[in-house]
């Protein structure tokens, strides 16, 4: 079954979230996908029960404890999540958050029984200084590091690209493609074959209804991570009924 997450970022409010919960549930297509939606934490009881898979945008990596902002991944359990995006290209930017917190996180997720979706990828400088694979080997490579020889659970891993996140230009599906093979080699590189069936991988960065068919024809690509193009209930089936049928 395709992927298909919604990542809505700081975007909804519980009037909002309801109203896109209401045009959504129900689709029969919603049985032919991993649907997730990651909506802001104020939100997650309107999702809960829908059916949707539901995910946080970010995890604590301490189990419980005096850290003030924190939630950790069993009390994001214990509010109806499976799933936490770790180290969005937005946490790294105006968080500081870097690979090693990243594994940190991952392993906390792991140990609450919880899905983490990894986001790797490069910015346009390194991009343009050709430095994108190298960008993407250490992201993985410092994880499976701390993590060990072995997956401790499920992993996805979304490749977004910093420079096509909000830009309206995706990467074209055979970027996305290549990223994602290079990404695949190091963990099954690392972990062996064992974990290719616990691996999935996802990409995202200014995807839309034109865009998913073409991404879902890269046989490595199992699902889309959609920002802005999730937030409108009509483009989120929109984009569900190009990725069941494709
Ligand atoms: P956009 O689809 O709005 O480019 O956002 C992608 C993203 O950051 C999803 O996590």
């Amino acid at each position: 079954m395709p992927i298909l997450a919604a990542n809505w970022k700081m975007y909804k409010t519980v009037a909002e979230a309801e109203v896109w919960l209401g045009a959504v549930a129900g689709r029969p297509e919603l049985e032919l996908a991993e649907v997730v939606v990651f909506p802001p934490l104020t939100a997650l009881h309107v999702l809960r029960g829908s059916g949707l898979g539901l995910g946080a945008q970010d995890v604590g990596w301490a189990t419980e404890g005096a850290f003030t902002g924190m939630v950790s991944a069993p009390q994001l359990r214990d509010a109806g999540c499976a799933y936490a995006l770790v180290a969005h290209s937005e946490r790294r930017r105006y968080a500081g958050e870097d690979d090693r917190m990243a594994a940190r996180k991952i392993a906390a997720l792991w140990q609450a029984g919880l899905t983490p979706v990894y986001c790797v990828g490069e910015d346009a400088a390194e991009r343009a200084a050709g430095q994108g694979e190298a960008r993407l080997r250490l992201q993985v490579d410092t994880v499976l590091d701390s993590l060990g020889d072995e997956l401790g659970g499920r992993l996805v891993i979304a490749y977004e690209p910093v420079w096509a996140i909000g830009s309206g230009t995706p990467a074209t599906a055979e970027q996305a493609g290549e990223a994602l093979a290079l990404i695949r080699e190091r963990v099954v590189g690392r972990c062996g074959g064992a974990a290719a069936a616990r691996l999935s991988l996802l990409y995202g960065g200014s995807t839309s209804p034109a865009s998913a068919g073409g991404f879902m024809e890269q046989p490595i690509i199992d699902g889309l991570l959609v920002g802005s193009a999730s937030l409108d209930a009509n483009s989120f089936l929109a984009m569900l009924e190009v990725m069941v049928h494709a």
